[in-house]
């Protein structure tokens, strides 16, 4: 797979949406994350119409159920020929497995993600009762995905050599909280740029607003991949 920068859709409203992807040239195959918020507005019919118009997917959906649950859902998900699919590490092994099965014979990536960027230790410690520190949780559930069949993790771009330490230099890390110099942080903590995320190893890097909350949001995409693929 090509490395590449993916935009986060965190639109209201899919008109807005479109009209965001219509700044950019037709020829522009972009990848975009689709999450949580678009899907349960939007449903299948808008992930299937991106797919139409030739765009990548990563569909952000954080699974997180028994087992037979996620399985029987990634079946599902396996038919949409989206490339990329998530789900929590903390769901344990056994899910994690079964939603691998259920993406079998689909080219969608299965990645997880470990502990969620708004979660600190002072969280993982007084409210989860997680007695690790939160760099070794991460890479604890990090090796959790890897052992039982995740393409790889959703983790931030300061975590990749660690989490690629314990696992192999083949499983993916893609990283958010991406910000060029001049952006905005905004409610991101460990942030890092397009050219720190490519010098720790991420595979990929996922922007949102620093893209789709400026004036010419085509400009500020081909900025950030210049930087990504220097
Ligand atoms: O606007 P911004 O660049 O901060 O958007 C980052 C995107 O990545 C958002 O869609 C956010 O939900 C997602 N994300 C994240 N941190 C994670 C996992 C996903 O910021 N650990």
């Amino acid at each position: 797979m090509n490395k590449p920068v993916i935009v986060a859709l965190d639109f209201a409203d899919d008109f807005e949406c479109i009209n965001f992807l219509n700044q950019f040239p037709k020829d522009e195959k972009l990848f975009l994350k689709i999450g949580l918020e678009m899907f349960c507005q939007f449903g299948y019919p808008f992930v299937r119409n991106l797919r139409e118009r030739g765009y990548n997917i990563f569909l952000d959906l954080k699974l997180h159920d028994i087992p037979n649950t996620v399985r029987r859902t990634c079946e599902m998900i396996a038919k949409w020929d989206v490339q990329m699919l998530t789900v929590h590490a903390s769901g344990g092994a056994e899910m994690i497995e079964a939603a691998k099965a259920g993406l079998d014979g689909s080219q969608t990536k299965l990645l997880a993600v470990t502990q969620l960027t708004s979660l600190g230790q002072n969280e993982l410690a007084n409210e989860l009762q997680v007695p690790l520190k939160s760099q070794d949780y991460v890479t604890h559930l990090a090796k959790l995905a890897f052992d039982n069949g995740a393409d790889g993790v959703i983790s931030s771009a300061l975590e990749v050599p660690m989490i690629k330490d314990v696992t192999s230099p083949d499983f993916l890390c893609v990283a958010p909280g991406i910000r060029p110099k001049s952006a905005q942080v905004g409610d991101q903590k460990r942030v890092a740029t397009p050219a720190q995320a490519k010098e720790l190893g991420s595979d990929a890097i996922v922007v949102g607003r620093p893209i789709t909350q400026v004036s010419d949001g085509h400009l500020a995409y081909v900025n950030i991949c210049k930087e990504w693929n220097k």
